[in-house]
């Protein structure tokens, strides 16, 4: 199965960027965990990360040539962006939400997604391990599951 990973603004500085909330894990050290899970089960996985809008929104589109699923932390975005909500409902692709921390547990602008009611489901509060989930429910797609 083919995903792409696609990483929204300020994601590049995890590791540094408050840890407390987001962890000590770099973004490299995040891709890593999720190419090996990969690995195993035979996916093939591209990177992105980007801390601007139209950036993403190109990366969300040309993700419909070659992607079978979509892996999204959208950041700041998930809360702003109606032109990344528009390119995921364009696509044809099934694309999975995720968020390091529980976006629902902190500050009232975080609780609303404009991406979530154009994706598959939110995996939200887990730290990284929410992206091995979100492969993990990737896979199941293909699967039928
Ligand atoms: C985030 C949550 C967003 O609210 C925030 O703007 C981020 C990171 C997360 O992974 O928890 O940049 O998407």
């Amino acid at each position: 199965m083919k995903i792409q990973v696609i990483h929204g603004p300020n994601l590049n500085l995890l590791g540094r960027r408050e840890p407390d909330i987001y962890g000590s894990e770099t973004l490299d050290d995040i891709d890593a965990k999720i190419l090996d899970e990969a690995k195993r089960f035979g996916a093939e996985v591209r990177f992105f990360q980007s801390n601007v809008e139209g950036e993403l929104v190109t990366a969300v589109q040309d993700a419909w040539d070659w992607a079978e699923a979509v892996i999204i932390n959208p950041g700041a975005y998930t809360h702003t962006s109606i032109a990344l909500r528009d390119a995921i409902s364009a696509i044809e692709v099934p694309v999975i939400e995720v968020h390091l921390s529980n976006v629902h547990a902190r500050e009232r602008f975080r609780r609303h997604s404009y991406i979530s009611p154009v994706a598959v489901g939110q995996i939200s509060g887990f730290g990284p391990q929410g992206y091995v989930l979100a492969l993990h429910a990737a896979l199941g797609l293909e699967a039928g599951g």
